[in-house]
């Protein structure tokens, strides 16, 4: 154990908040993670988000439904190789089933961001996850080292070939977002850059763990929440958990299609299309059978470049609706006002402050 959570061993109550429980001894949900969790309305599971190839001649119109009306869709033809999502699947469960002693050396710390720990929004909800996460930026060599000592090597480069071309992925998608609307990366003054060392993107890579649980109709895995990113690539193990919220008719579940990889909109994409392209509201559940994985890639601008709605989706029917905020300061209004976080940056209550 490492210094924080040896502080932390005599008092069970406060470690309940910092570390994931050992899921593999427990075999009864405990009552503090039991949720109250409403039975949802059935859904038609054709109904769900689209599943687009991005070779396809009307790609473009569909992404732009997709992100009007769900803020998600699954992409085939990705360019990303099956064998790379293979191989970072496989060491994302080598990860989770080392002893929960050992994935303790590599725990988060209070004041850091990447490592083994709880989900960050955690916080804001009075019930623990039935999760387990481990957080990465840049080169994993610190914490992987601490993982395995004399055989952290696999995991990196695995690891740093998925971020290149997650990267890689992301920008294209992005770009052609913009397009979709009538945009090019030339409207948006950061991303017009993006290629400039000096310009540096930001991302953070999540791989997410949701053990088997006894109890899976009162347990929750990730709770509602919109991403932070511009854009977040999610790619999941072959087990049904995650849902997007669509208005009007409820949770929908977004089935592993072999292959395909999630993409949804992130509150700056919001933010930057003036509120045309939804931050879409998702959550993950668990089950009784399987051991769940994601690996969720968030990618998001140069940590202090302000972005702001962009100039051409701007005009008298559709005024200005946010303020300019950096990613750093967004995450900031979020980590206080979670879900608030967007009202907190409506343009008209940034007015009203200046006057
Ligand atoms: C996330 C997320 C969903 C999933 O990591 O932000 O929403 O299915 N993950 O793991
Ligand atoms: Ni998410």
């Amino acid at each position: 154990m490492n210094s924080i959570s040896e502080s932390f061993r005599n008092n069970p109550l406060l470690l309940n908040h910092i570390i994931p429980l050992d899921f593999n001894n427990v075999l009864k949900l405990p009552d503090s993670h039991a949720w109250t969790l409403f039975p949802d309305p059935l859904n038609d599971d054709d109904d769900s988000i689209p599943l687009i190839d991005l070779a396809q001649p009307h790609a473009l119109s569909l992404i732009r439904q997709a992100c009007e009306i769900w803020g998600m869709f699954q992409v085939t033809n990705h360019g990303i190789p099956i064998t790379l999502l293979h191989q970072i699947e496989r060491q994302t469960q080598r990860l989770f089933a080392l002893p929960a002693n050992q994935k303790l050396l590599a725990l988060r710390s209070p004041d850091g961001f990447t490592g083994y720990g709880l989900a960050r929004i955690s916080n804001f909800f009075s019930k623990q996850m039935w999760y387990e996460g481990f957080t990465v930026m840049g080169y994993p060599e610190q914490h992987a080292s601490q993982l395995w000592p004399n055989d952290h090597t696999i995991f990196c480069d695995v690891i740093e070939e998925y971020q290149r071309e997650m990267k890689e992925l992301a920008e294209k998608l992005i770009g052609l977002l913009l397009e979709s609307l009538g945009l090019t990366p030339e409207d948006v003054n950061w991303f017009r850059n993006i290629h400039h060392h000096h310009h540096h993107h930001q991302d953070v890579l999540q791989l997410n763990s949701y053990p088997v649980c006894p109890d899976p109709g009162r347990a929750m895995g990730l709770p509602p929440h919109t991403d932070s990113s511009l854009l977040t690539v999610l790619h999941q193990s072959n087990a049904t958990g995650l849902q997007v919220l669509r208005d009007g008719i409820g949770w929908v579940p977004v089935h592993p299609v072999d292959g395909a990889l999630v993409v949804n909109v992130g509150d700056l994409m919001h933010i930057i299309t003036n509120g045309r392209f939804k931050s879409a509201l998702h959550r993950a559940l668990v089950n009784n059978t399987r051991h769940r994985m994601s690996i969720a890639y968030f990618y998001g601008p140069p940590r202090d470049v302000k972005i702001s709605p962009l100039m051409k989706l701007i005009d008298f029917d559709h005024p200005n609706m946010y303020r300019p905020v950096t990613w750093k300061e967004y995450l900031d209004v979020k980590a206080t006002h979670f879900d608030k976080a967007l009202e907190f940056i409506k343009y008209d209550a940034f007015m009203a402050k200046q006057f």
